[in-house]
Parts: structure tokens; sequence; C-alpha cells
């Protein structure tokens, strides 16, 4: 198959030129060609087309092959320069060789033209396609630069053994040194290595390849600060093993995560406090109530019953105020018991935990109408104040949360004890709710609350139609 071949010719022998062009239609060269005597021709062709190759003879009158050779590297364009000419010296050609010239052929003797024009256009592809591969290079070169520099991480390649061999800006900023400096450094100076997790680290690193975590770091001014380093192990060009080590100053974060720990706890401390609070309030007034109110209460029974007997019988009037004052003081009775057993009921302190829920468990199936049973294994004259109060009021919301949403027939509440833990549960056959719901709803965290202030846990198990258990497991101690 024919070759085309843009040909740029100097020549101002026409017949010249013809013979050049045939010799390479001859070797299978499809010739587009142009021929032009003076640079500015020249230079116009060379702006406006594609040329393969340029074939100049040495002297045209008011031009000549120095001027076409220094006008064709004045465009910069790499475009192989072939020689041609009636009688040149030695010296000449080795001249415009150095100049840039590709090879030199006398007019009459041609036989090497067509060798010297493929090995020209070869050498030409040569050069493109390792120029083309050098900014290719290049390119990445600068992508890969432009993402180290830029990187909000403190970068380090280095030998296995530490030894820096580069750094990024990220890596000056973080620890105050030089890129120059730290070429003469090792890691042992950036991170504190009397940490032994650090080193257990990079033995891991060095077995499987890579490893993360977090140490203290050491600035060029002697501050420590929190680090976080992700450290792995790749082969160099040279097949020479080299590590790249990540590091960031997590410090902020870690300030925060402690502040927020702490916060956390003081948090957790005043729900306690407050809750202490709250239950000796209501121990208080429940029994302000109970006895100061019952007391006047009773005192007051006592004086309508008093009433009542001296009243003649035939008073009717009277007789009938006294019974009606009479009944209206014992619902009154039974409204501050009431009052003071719903605050706090007595039971708890007076008869113990057990004593309490049983209690409860018969108010509750009065009020709602729902059947409650309550079993106990647990002999709960171990436990302190704090924990039969939690306990009981775990009771009591469960309950509140039956009753309110449950729709349930029947409920059993059931403490134990199993291993080193008491355990309360509360399992009703109601219609169930979805527990993965995200929606935080007071109760249920106060309930969780009051077994963590314990040192337990809660669990809550429930599905939409299959009923629901709560259930808190405490440590005894
Ligand atoms: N025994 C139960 N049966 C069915 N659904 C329940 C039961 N217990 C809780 N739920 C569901 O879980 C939700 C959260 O309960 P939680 O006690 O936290 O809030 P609440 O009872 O709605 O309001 P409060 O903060 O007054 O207690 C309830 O709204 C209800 O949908
Ligand atoms: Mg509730």
């Amino acid at each position: 198959m024919k070759k085309q071949l843009q040909l740029l010719i100097c020549e101002d022998d026409s017949s010249d030129a013809a013979m050049i062009i045939r010799k390479l239609e001859k070797a299978n060269y499809t010739v587009h060609h142009q021929r032009v005597e003076t640079a500015a021709d020249m230079l116009k062709a060379l702006n406006t087309h594609a040329w393969d190759i340029v074939i100049s003879d040495f002297h045209i009158p008011g031009f000549g092959g120095p001027a076409a050779l220094s006008t064709l590297r004045s465009t910069g364009k790499d475009i192989p320069f072939i020689l041609v000419s009636g009688a040149i010296g030695e010296e000449t050609a080795v001249n415009m060789m150095r100049a840039g010239a590709g090879d030199y052929l006398m007019k009459h003797s041609l036989a090497r033209l067509n060798e010297v024009v493929k090995r020209e256009l070869e050498e030409a592809a040569n050069r493109k396609e390792r120029k083309a591969a050098d900014e290719q290079i290049k390119a990445n070169e600068e992508k890969y630069r432009a993402v180290i520099d830029n990187s909000l991480f403190a970068i380090f390649l280095a030998r296995p053994g530490g030894l820096i061999m580069e750094s990024n800006k990220a890596a000056t900023e973080l620890f105050g040194y030089t890129s120059e400096e730290f070429l003469k450094m090792g890691r042992e100076e950036l991170l504190d290595f009397t940490d032994k997790i650090l080193a257990e680290k990079v033995k891991e690193r060095d077995a499987k390849g890579s490893s993360t975590g977090e140490f203290t770091g050491i600035r060029k001014n002697g501050e420590r600060f929190d680090c976080e380093v992700s450290s792995v192990i790749f082969k160099d060009i040279n097949g020479e093993k080299m590590t790249c080590a990540m590091l960031a100053d997590i410090s902020p974060r870690k300030n925060a995560e402690q502040k927020l720990r702490e916060t956390n706890i003081e948090l957790k401390e005043l729900s306690h406090h407050l809750k202490n609070a709250r239950e000796d309030e209501r121990k208080y007034i429940a029994r302000e109530v109970h006895d100061q109110l019952g007391q006047l209460a009773t005192a007051l029974k006592i004086d309508v019953d008093w009433l009542n007997m001296k009243i003649e019988a035939t008073d009717e009037m009277s007789k009938k105020r006294v019974a009606h004052a009479n009944t209206t003081i014992d619902v009154l009775i039974s409204t501050i018991r009431k009052i003071a057993s719903s605050l706090r009921p007595s039971v708890l302190d007076d008869f113990g935990l057990n004593a309490a829920i049983e209690w409860q468990c018969t108010e509750f199936q009065s009020l709602s109408n729902i059947e409650t049973v309550f079993t106990s294994t647990f002999d709960d004259k171990k436990i302190t104040l704090e924990m039969k109060t939690e306990l009981f009021r775990i009771v009591q919301e469960s309950l509140t949360n039956v009753m309110r949403h449950s729709k349930a027939s029947y409920v059993e509440v059931t403490i134990w004890e199993e291993a080193k833990n008491i355990c309360l549960s509360v399992t009703d056959n109601g219609k169930g709710f979805d527990t993965s719901s995200r929606k935080k709803t007071l109760g249920l965290i106060g309930l969780r609350e009051r077994a963590e202030s314990l040192n337990g846990k809660l669990h809550i198990e429930s599905a939409v139609g299959k009923g629901t258990v709560v259930k808190a497991v405490i440590p005894k101690n």
C-alpha cells in the first residue's frame, strides 16, 4: 500500500524538485508537495500545513539551505530536514548536520534518498512518541504533586526504617520543620516512640502492608498533640520498599470528645441528683399529706361522730347534715391516702420492693381492668433504698405505658435473680410497637436512665402484634 508523504521542498530548480519527487514516488510514496524558494514562502507553508519532511537545496539565490533550516527551527516544529545539494564541502555538510539537518545527499547520487527519508520519518515518529510519553509522565507527576501538596494531611515518603525521603507542605505546617530538615530526620523525632502500641503498629504494618492508629505527635517546638497516622508499604520504581504515611492533628476532635464525655457525666450526675431530690421531696410531701392532713381529717371525723351522738334523734335535718359530713370526711381520708400513696407508697419504705410492687399491681388492675399478675423469687431485703426506688419506678412507668398504649388484656410483672443480677420484667400481651423507630421519647429514655444509674441495662423486646417485654438487668452490687 502506498504511503502518504507531505513534502515541503525548498528548491529553485523545478526539474531537480521533480526528480526528487519521482524518486520518492518510485519508493511507493504518494507525494503531496509544495515547492518554495524564499524564506517568507517557506514560513507561510510551515504555518499553514502539516508537513512530514523538508528537503532543501543548499544553493538557492537569496535563500539557501542554512536559511531554510533556521526558518524551520524558528517555528519550533520537529520536522525532519534533509539537505540535497549539487556540491557542498564536507565541512559545510557537517555544520548543517550540527545545526539540525538529518542528513545530506548529493543531487547526482540520490540512491540513499528513500532510505534516508524512511529513517528520518521513523526517527521523527519515535521522537514524537517519546515526547508524548514524557509529557504524559510530566502531567501525571504534576497531578500527583498537586494532590500531595494540597493535601490537608501531612504526607511522608520514607524508607521502612523510618528515614524520611519526601514530605509535603502540610507536613511542614503540622510539625514546623522545613522539607530540607525532614530529609535529615527519622520518624522517631516526630512521634512519641515510648508508646508501646506505636512499635506494635509499625510491626503490624511491616507484616500486613498497612496499619492505622492514634499516637502522640511532637512538633519542632516540643509541643505534643494527638495524631492519627495511616501508613502503607509500597515498592518504588526500582522495586525498593518505601512507606507512605499520612498524619493528621486530631487534638481538636479528641478535646471535643473529652468535653462531650465530661458533659455527659455531668448531665448523668445532675439527672441522678434531680431524681434523688424529687424522690426525697415526694417522700416528704407524701408524709406531710398523710400525717398532717390525715390527722386533721381524723380529728374532724371524731368531732363529727361526737356531734352525731349529741343531736336529738328528732332533729332529722341536723342528723342528715352530720351524716353527709361524715361521708365527705371518709372520702377526704381515702383521697388523702391515695394522693400520699401515688406520690410515694409508704409500703415501699415500710415493707420493701415486693410488697410495693404487689400493691401497685393491685391498684393498676382495679384502675385499668387489665389482669395483672406479680411473681417474685427475689429476696428484696438485700437491696439499697436507691435500687428499691428505681426498680419500683421502672415498674410504675412500664405499667403506665401498658395502660396508655398496649390495649393488652394481661400483664405480668416478674422479679428474679440470675447469676449476679437482679432481673425485672413487665410483659404484656398487647399490640406491641416497632422498637427500631428513631423517635426519642422521654418515657423509655427515663426507664433506660434508671437502669443505667444502677449500672444495669434495659432491654425492650417488642414487635407490632407481638406484645411488649420491658426487662431491666441490674448487677446486685
Ligand atoms: N407496652 C407498650 N405497648 C405498646 N406500645 C408501647 C408500649 N410501651 C411503649 N410503647 C410505644 O413506645 C412509645 C414510647 O414510649 P414512651 O414511654 O417513651 O413515651 P410515651 O408513653 O408516649 O410518653 P411519656 O414520655 O409520657 O412516657 C409510645 O408512644 C408507644 O408508641
Ligand atoms: Mg410512657
